[in-house]
């Protein structure tokens, strides 16, 4: 999954002979499905022209701080944060000299003060330039401020000289743009995760039962997020229609009360996710033999009593409590209010509420939409892939863990 095919690139393109490159690094962020706006600066204009950035990106070039066009389509300030990365290139001695010391004297460098988002730099100078002490110390004010550099190369250079100073090739700038993309992977080697997934079955009798449309995708997904994160992990699953989770130690169980027993014997655990659907109420007295339908009979009476609830079990055992507990809401309305008291009523860390409502495509989709609603915050997460879902809740278990003793 790459993350380049969604991402906004703001591309700051300095004056140096190396400006030719940043064209070919547009045509190749563009091919990869990112969206590019180009900010250029009046030296850029000097060896590459706006036509061709523009052409280029298939977006108008901006070149002006006090430009009342570009303004009125998008202020400087919004442009400095509506991108996910800004990549200078070519980032020119001058250019990073007034990054390092904060000026704010033409559209680029005002974009680069104002930004919250991450830089990368990709320098190019002459070999000199590059190591002169000034130079020097403004890289590692800049590398010290959080910005990320790709290059130089080192190699015979326009100016006749040879050294490092020419700027990396658009292949691996592309490279190291998608790597200042990808979030650090979380980590949770040595820690046991525990997950139900999957609707249970109670039975009626041996051939009908009592079950919900729960497809198990986002807990058997959530499985795989915590094998991909380096966990142990124990899958207890209803019947579903997906492959196991290959490393997973896989437990099948069909009623509440199998899946109960199974959480039990699974811990101890560092980490519990409860994103079964599990049946709130099972038969009172299933039949031994199937219930035949006579002429005119009644219809049978099924007495229901209510299924232990595994969550709020695993919640409240005293010595094995797991560290990390996590329940899941599905509800069709007031979707985060109900979380709320679910987590007081379960007595977990975090719930995963999502709306079900009819027509939304949640329940057995491949989507999901959901606020992480803990104690004391709320996320509200736009819709993604059940996949993404479960490596974002991953993440926060991984930071979660790292912190605790
Ligand atoms: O109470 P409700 O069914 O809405 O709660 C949903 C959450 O509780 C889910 O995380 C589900 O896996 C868990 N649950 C459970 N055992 C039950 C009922 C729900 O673990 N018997």
């Amino acid at each position: 999954m790459t993350r380049l095919a969604s991402a906004k690139i703001l591309l700051i393109i300095g004056g140096g002979i190396a400006a030719y490159k940043a064209l070919e690094l547009i045509r190749r962020l563009k091919d990869a499905g990112a969206a590019v706006e180009v900010v250029m600066t009046e030296a850029a204009k000097h060896f590459i022209t706006p036509l061709s950035a523009a052409s280029l990106s298939a977006n108008p070039v901006r070149e002006a701080l006090f430009s009342l066009d570009d303004e009125a389509r998008m202020g400087h300030i919004e442009l400095s944060r509506s991108s996910d990365l800004i990549v200078v290139a070519p980032a020119t001695a001058d250019l990073i000299a007034r990054m390092a010391n904060g000026l704010a004297n033409d559209l680029a460098t005002t974009t680069l003060l104002a930004t919250d988002k991450r830089v990368l730099l990709a320098p190019a100078m002459n070999v000199r330039m590059w190591l002169a002490a000034p130079t020097r110390r403004n890289v590692a004010t800049l590398a010290g401020d959080g910005a990320l550099f790709v290059g130089p190369d080192e190699g015979a250079m326009a100016c006749g000289e040879f050294g490092p100073g020419r700027m990396a090739e658009p292949a691996a700038i592309v490279d190291a743009i998608h790597k200042a993309l990808t979030p650090p992977k979380p980590n949770l080697a040595g820690r046991h995760v525990v997950v139900t997934s999957g609707p249970t079955i109670e039975p009626i009798d041996p051939v009908r039962f009592l079950s919900n449309r729960s497809s198990g995708r986002q807990g058997h997904a959530i499985a795989a997020a915590a094998l991909d994160a380096g966990a142990k992990v124990t899958l207890i699953s209803g019947p579903v229609a997906i492959e196991d989770p290959k490393g997973a130690r896989v437990i099948h169980v069909e009623t509440a009360a199998q899946m109960m027993s199974a959480a039990e014997g699974a811990l101890p655990a560092d980490i519990f996710v409860a994103a079964a659907a599990v049946s709130d109420w099972r038969i009172a007295a299933p039949r031994g033999a199937k219930i035949k339908k006579k002429a005119g009979a009644a219809a049978p009476h099924l007495a229901l009593v209510e299924n232990p609830d595994i969550l709020r079990a695993i919640a409240s055992r005293a010595k094995d409590r797991p560290k990390i507990v996590i329940g899941f809401a599905a509800e069709t309305e007031n979707t985060v209010e109900n979380a709320k008291k679910k987590l007081g009523a379960k007595g977990c860390d975090f719930v995963v509420a999502n709306n079900v409502a009819e027509g939304r495509g949640i329940f057995g989709g491949a989507d999901n939409e959901v606020a992480l609603v803990s104690v004391a915050d709320v996320q509200h997460w736009p819709r993604m892939s059940k996949e993404e879902v479960a490596r974002k809740l991953i993440a926060v278990c991984a930071g979660l863990s790292d912190s605790s003793p």
